[in-house]
């Protein structure tokens, strides 16, 4: 979504800003802009579709400056062209803006008289507004409270002021970062955006705003100066290279092992075969326990409701985060609420939080990016060890939030009773075998895109699968829908018959996921009402179920015998693959999607 970027300094900062922008893209964009001041003139330069278009402007007609906004925008109000790509000015003011402003329609009417619009978007208030305040003899630090009591929303805000050589930062409900160099500061979405610059970050707070010349950074909150820690980012300008890959999302795929193994290390003593998890949230008064998500990480709660299910014998409801808090939801004192997200900002997710820590229930988060919103705001969080990710499809951070689901359903199972001590060290035998199981699932990748060579061309394609393997049929639906365009649907493999079965003919291929376990039988027999059908039937099993799938199937891929629990995490690789090389031979911009954004922090 919207990515924000600003730069103070003593050096000319035009092409810095460039490319800090192309590491936001990854945040989902479709037009792009910067502005600077030269001799107290705002300057700025837009374009619509990619960096390379505002590029192409800025080689033609170059500006310089060492003091400067720049953004990203994920359009919401107005499409997404010239016009309405930010920075957004007036003669006095340039704002960039990531977020939404409910009350936008409410603030042109009051200030109608004033200023006439140039576009469509919620955002250009903000700078009339803000200049509005200046020219009534306000001065900054008045004119940002007021501006920030006026705003209804969420929104991390940039500012230039035409007669000044400092960047105003502000946040509410929106993430946004500071960044300290040497004879330079910045202002950042997050981490990725600043990493070609410092690792050294801090984060704004709701209701902060920063006040940056290239010497120093002063942060207030409702109008008092106030100190947000500093801390030295993980983010490395190495750790969001592609490495030799041609699409971070291959990349991503193929770090999974490592990724798990890095979990592992840190999850587990591996000497001893215990958890050396350690949250007392975790523990023998939790009775039942609330899954919230969005996307792909409702999907691995959706694995992992069977995990915490069967070795923690606690029932789990699980909700995505956009319906979640619009139900009359009844809370119980022994009940655990988690929030599982990559970024740590999903909006919805994040208004979920908030409402469950307003009712002052118990809430634990599990999280890709330490400092994120939703880390800072629960109880207590756990990070997945995924490193960046670039790709906009998730792929390294489901695999290890799967793990670390699995992680948590065993050592509460320990605490409350339902596994023994040596039955622990067993399950954690399993999970020792994940990262090899994984590299072997890889190393079989040209089978998976032979398989995508045959089927690219499909118009529709139906994933099933039972119990978790359902789970994992939804993610390989959307990683295709994601990527590729092709309308994808996730059934439960027993259900198809009460309706979708009617979308079944030649042309429609079927990814059946059936490892050998206690459904493999039962699903076996949909895949043979589906090819009686006339259906295309792939099948993902292992070496046994592929025996008994054979005559009904034109291609088999076989993962690697493993125990059930460890089933969906190896499962995942032959479906991420294969969205990621359907996508590569119908030539679709596989790392930045249409439509899509990385972090989605509207509601
Ligand atoms: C995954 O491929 C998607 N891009 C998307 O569904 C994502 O999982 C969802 O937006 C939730 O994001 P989060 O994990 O950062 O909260």
């Amino acid at each position: 979504m919207c990515g924000i970027l600003g730069i103070v300094s003593k050096k000319d900062i035009i092409s810095p800003m460039v490319e800090g922008l192309k590491k936001l893209a990854y945040r989902g964009y479709d037009s792009s802009g910067l502005a600077t001041i030269n001799n107290k003139t705002i300057i700025k330069r837009r374009a619509s579709g990619k960096i390379e278009n505002l590029e192409k402007i800025l080689s033609s007609n170059p500006i310089k400056g060492n003091i400067g906004i720049a953004h990203t925008r994920w359009a919401t109000h107005g499409v997404p062209n010239e016009t309405n790509a930010h920075p957004h000015a007036t003669n006095r003011v340039a704002i960039v803006h990531n977020g939404i402003i409910e009350n936008y329609k409410d603030i042109i009417a009051s200030l109608k008289s004033k200023f006439l619009l140039d576009s469509e978007t919620d955002s250009e208030v903000i700078a009339h507004l803000f200049t509005s305040y200046l020219e009534d003899g306000l001065d900054i630090n008045e004119a940002v409270m007021k501006l920030i009591d006026s705003l209804n929303g969420a929104f991390a805000i940039g500012i230039l002021i035409s007669n000044q050589n400092r960047l105003i930062a502000v946040r509410k409900g929106s993430p946004l970062a500071i960044g300290y160099g040497d004879n330079q500061n910045y202002i950042g979405s997050d981490a990725v955006g600043l990493a070609p610059y410092t690792k050294k970050i801090s984060y704004l707070e709701d209701g902060d705003w920063a006040v940056l010349d290239f010497e120093k950074v002063q942060i207030f909150n409702k109008g008092r100066e106030v100190k947000r820690e500093i801390n030295f980012t993980n983010v490395s300008r190495l750790s969001i290279e592609k490495g030799g890959f041609k699409h971070y999302m291959h990349k991503e795929i193929h770090e999974q092992p490592t990724a798990i193994g890095e979990t592992l290390k840190s999850y587990i003593d591996l000497d001893r075969k215990t958890f050396n998890i350690t949250s007392s949230l975790f523990n023998k008064d939790i009775n039942r326990i609330t899954m919230v998500a969005c996307g792909t990480s409702s999907y691995a709660c959706r694995v992992a409701r069977f995990w915490f299910e069967k070795l923690a014998n606690i029932p789990v409801h699980i909700d995505i985060a956009s319906e979640y808090r619009y139900r009359n939801i009844i809370h119980s004192e022994d009940e655990l609420v988690m929030f599982i997200s990559q970024s740590g900002e999903t909006r919805d997710t994040i208004a979920c939080l908030e409402e469950v820590k307003k009712a002052k229930i118990k809430n634990f988060s599990i999280v890709n990016v330490s400092d994120s919103s939703i880390a800072r705001l629960s109880d207590d969080t756990i990070v997945t060890l995924a490193g960046p990710e670039i790709g906009v499809a998730s792929t390294k951070a489901f695999t290890t939030q799967l793990f670390t689901l699995l992680t948590l359903a065993i050592k509460l199972g320990v605490i409350k009773n339902q596994i023994s001590l040596k039955e622990e060290k067993e399950l954690i035998d399993e999970l020792i075998e994940i990262p090899s199981l994984m590299n072997k699932t890889l190393d079989k990748e040209s089978e998976i895109r032979s398989i995508a060579s045959e089927i690219y061309t499909a118009k529709d394609i139906l994933y099933i699968g039972r119990g978790e393997s359902h789970a994992i049929a939804l993610e390989g639906a959307l990683k295709l829908k994601e990527i590729s365009y092709i309308h994808a649907e996730g059934y439960a493999a027993g259900e198809l018959k009460h309706g979708p079965i009617a979308l079944v003919d030649e042309n429609v291929p079927i990814i059946g996921i059936l490892p050998t376990n206690k459904l493999f039988d039962k699903t076996a027999s949909n895949l043979a009402e589906v090819y009686a059908r006339g259906g295309k039937i792939i099948g993902i099993t292992d070496e046994v179920g592929a025996k008994k799938i054979d005559d009904i199937s034109s291609h088999i891929f076989t993962i690697e015998k493993c125990s059930q629990i460890c089933q969906p995490i190896i499962l995942t690789i032959p479906i991420q693959l294969l969205a990621y090389h359907i996508a590569v031979f119908k030539g679709t911009d596989v790392d930045q999607p249409r439509n899509l954004a990385k972090s989605v922090t509207v509601e």
